[in-house]
């Protein structure tokens, strides 16, 4: 099936998860604009599309009207049909120094993707939230009915913005899924923010030899999820009517320690790093992992990609980004 009748318009598309979404959806067939203010994306995510007659890369902001930023990209593709919305601030300890910045963002600048959506009858919004809304203390796995009561301003403006596409679609029609990611990995996470995934900062350190730092005992689990995946889940309820109205949890149901992925990463990189422990940092949670059966019973949703086979890929990406 080819969407080449379907322009979609991917919010924060230049950033790592929005861009593998771009490739899919580039690749279904669909008209692909990409709005960002590239912040922390960049458009060397977006080289292999740059000059495609399907692509448009625009450079606005979501906590302005999007409305004129967008003109050009809809006189040349039409109307916007659906948004994939990932444009945010996603470091949780900026959110916790800096409230008032991140409902900007994340809270406002959904507001404004809302707002544009509705005044120009676009018909499903899919929203990237994440499962920093869930209480830390809710019982693993955790399922969409765990409590939601977010330890950080990040959580708190992702759970206000899913009440806010729940409003638009009850009083406009607007369509929505929000997809809570669990810890997304793979090739384009930058490494270099302190803020960045344990597994891009672990397989750069390990690739340049370089120690590595792990917080508390390294017993605490995560829930990897393959970007990829994301990105098929991502597309899956934008281009259809899968999921609607629905918030559902995106991971791979498998818990992983800390400990794990580092023997794992040494091993995969052939890395002689040494490896310190440090006192764990506040608010990072115990455990994390998520039930499966909401993602697969809606969207008919399964990881694909094994945790060897992805930090293979992501590895494989880091050395030639290191040798570039
Ligand atoms: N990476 C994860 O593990 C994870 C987990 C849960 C949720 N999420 C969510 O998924 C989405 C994508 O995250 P990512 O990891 O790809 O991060 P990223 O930083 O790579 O991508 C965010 C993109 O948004 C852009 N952006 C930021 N502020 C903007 C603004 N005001 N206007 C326009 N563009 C702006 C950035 O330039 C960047 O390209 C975010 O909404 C994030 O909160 C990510």
């Amino acid at each position: 099936m080819t969407f080449s009748d379907t322009h979609v318009l991917v919010t924060g598309g230049a950033g790592f998860i929005g861009s593998h979404t771009v490739d899919l959806l580039m690749a279904k067939g669909c008209k692909v604009s990409v709005l960002d203010n590239l912040s922390s994306g960049t458009l060397a995510n977006l080289a292999s599309w740059e000059n495609h007659p399907r692509f448009a890369f625009v450079g606005g902001d979501v906590t302005q009207d999007i409305t004129e930023a967008m003109a050009a990209a809809v006189a040349r593709h039409g109307p916007i049909h659906r948004i994939a919305h990932f444009a945010a601030q996603t470091a949780v300890p900026i959110s916790i120094d800096n409230p008032v910045t991140d409902i900007e963002v994340n809270l406002c600048g959904t507001t404004r993707v809302l707002e544009y959506a509705r005044r120009n009858a676009v018909a499903k919004v899919v929203f990237a939230s994440s499962s920093a809304v869930y209480d830390d203390d809710a019982p693993v796995p955790v399922s969409e009915e765990s409590s939601a009561r977010p330890s950080s301003p990040y959580g708190i403006d992702k759970l206000a913005a899913e009440i806010y596409l729940d409003y638009y679609a009850r009083l406009y029609g607007v369509k929505f899924t929000a997809l809570r990611f669990m810890n997304v990995y793979g090739p384009r996470q930058d490494p270099s923010s302190w803020y960045s995934g344990v597994i891009s900062i672990f397989l750069d350190r390990a690739a340049a030899g370089e120690q590595i730092t792990i917080f508390d005992d390294g017993e605490q689990t995560r829930d990897f999820v393959y970007v990829t995946d994301v990105a098929n889940a991502v597309a899956t309820a934008l281009l259809g009517n899968a999921g609607d109205g629905a918030i559902i949890n995106i991971g791979t149901g498998v818990e992983v320690t800390i400990n794990e992925i580092t023997r794992t990463i040494l091993t995969l990189a052939k890395s002689r790093s040494a490896v310190q422990y440090a006192p764990a940092r506040a608010g990072d949670i115990r455990r994390s992992v998520t039930t499966m059966d909401k993602a697969t019973a809606l969207l008919g949703f399964q990881a694909h990609i094994n945790l060897r086979e992805g930090l293979d890929h992501t590895l494989a990406w880091v050395r030639t980004a290191k040798s570039t």
